[in-house]
């Protein structure tokens, strides 16, 4: 069995972040969101690995290399435009060739990994076999409608659901996907979708099997999902103080990497802190994940993520639900006239109480 990672598309639900870097390299507890996909399939027992990259290639490739680090084998796989997640598999047909295949989104984290799942598929070898979660706002989703345990009809982003029951960001599958994202056409977003491709196999008699995730998973494409990823991986954070502190209010779990220094402050965990930050006389509040080198000096930061090189200078009013990119400064001045000086990227936003 192979696995497909699906690392390209626009990313423009987590602008201005992704016109710097890729989605799936914004970290979630100090990760980068790709690796827990790259474990997941290391976990199920899968070696060869595909990964479909587009404009953000070169970094996705810097990042993950040949896959040594998890004992893959890793091959990059260039989808010229983003045109959908079946146009995303036919692209990679040379390296899929006659394998089974998992596909995951490389922007989804799967709390229990696919282990069980690889298992069953590789078992009881359906044409297919698709994750199912309950969730609150369908509409927003793949949706499917089962009777028993068969799929018997899915719909992309449907405006009036007919389940609660959203597709998962993993998919197990055999060749005959192929012919199916061969048949089908572009949908009105101009995108060939993967949902009509397993309609295809289900219309055409195949063999097309759901499973339900028990376990949290989430898709971190925009601010709330990955924040909200954040604090769920965060849950399970395990203290781990390689840094130094001193003169600090430590509760709960905490780690702090290796050349860090926190002085003066209260931090309430889970909280995760890279390597070489300063912190002093500051608040750091549940959920919160702060990248190596930042700084951060009479500030407040709860439920937030910080990537490398950020700065946070007196600012009094607490930061919270919150992402900051690489090296992204923000700090008060007494100079006049009072004003608010912004530069800001594209797309960005600002809340001001
Ligand atoms: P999406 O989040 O559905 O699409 P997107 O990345 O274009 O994001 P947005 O809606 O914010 O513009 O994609 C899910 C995953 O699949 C993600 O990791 C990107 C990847 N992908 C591809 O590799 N090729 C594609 O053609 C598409 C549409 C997505």
């Amino acid at each position: 069995m192979k696995a497909l990672i699906l690392s390209g598309g626009k990313g423009t639900r987590l602008r201005p972040i992704t016109y710097s870097m890729a989605k799936q390299l914004v970290p979630v507890a100090n990760k980068p969101v790709l690796f827990f996909g790259l474990e997941a399939v290391q976990e199920a027992g899968i070696r060869e690995v595909g990964i479909i990259v587009g404009e953000t290639a070169a970094e996705i490739e810097k990042a993950v290399g040949t896959g040594e680090r998890w004992g893959l084998q890793v091959t990059y796989i260039p989808q010229l435009e983003p045109l959908g997640l079946a146009h995303a598999v036919l692209t990679a047909e040379p390296f899929i060739g006659e394998s089974p295949f998992v596909m995951y989104l490389g922007d989804n984290i799967v709390k229990a990994g696919i282990a069980v799942l690889a298992d069953e598929f590789r078992r009881e070898q359906p044409n297919s076999m698709i994750l199912l979660a309950e969730v609150p706002n369908p509409q927003d989703f793949g949706v499917a409608e089962l009777q028993g345990d068969r799929v018997a009809r899915l719909e992309e982003k449907p405006a009036q659901p007919r389940s609660n029951l959203a597709l998962v960001g993993v998919y197990m599958f055999d060749k005959h996907i192929f012919e199916a994202a061969r048949a089908i056409k572009p949908s009105q977003r101009n995108e060939l979708e993967i949902t009509d491709a397993i309609q295809y196999l289900i219309d055409q008699g195949y063999d097309v099997r759901s499973h339900q995730v028990t376990n949290w998973w989430k898709d971190t494409g925009s601010l709330d999902a990955i924040l909200e990823a954040n604090r769920l991986v965060l849950e399970d954070l395990e203290t781990d103080l390689q840094g130094a502190i001193e003169n600090c209010d430590l509760h709960g779990r905490v780690a702090i990497g290796k050349g860090s220094i926190a002085r003066n402050s209260v931090i309430r965990g889970p909280v995760v802190i890279g390597e070489n930050c300063e912190l002093e006389n500051c608040y750091i509040g549940p959920f919160t994940a702060i990248g190596d080198g930042a700084s951060l000096k009479n500030c407040e930061v709860e439920y937030s993520i910080l990537l490398e090189g950020s700065r946070i200078e007196q600012i009094e009013s607490r930061i919270e639900h919150s992402l900051l990119g690489k090296n992204v400064m923000v700090q008060k001045s007494d100079s006049r006239p009072r004003a608010l000086r912004l530069m800001l990227g594209d797309s960005s936003s600002l809340t001001i109480p």
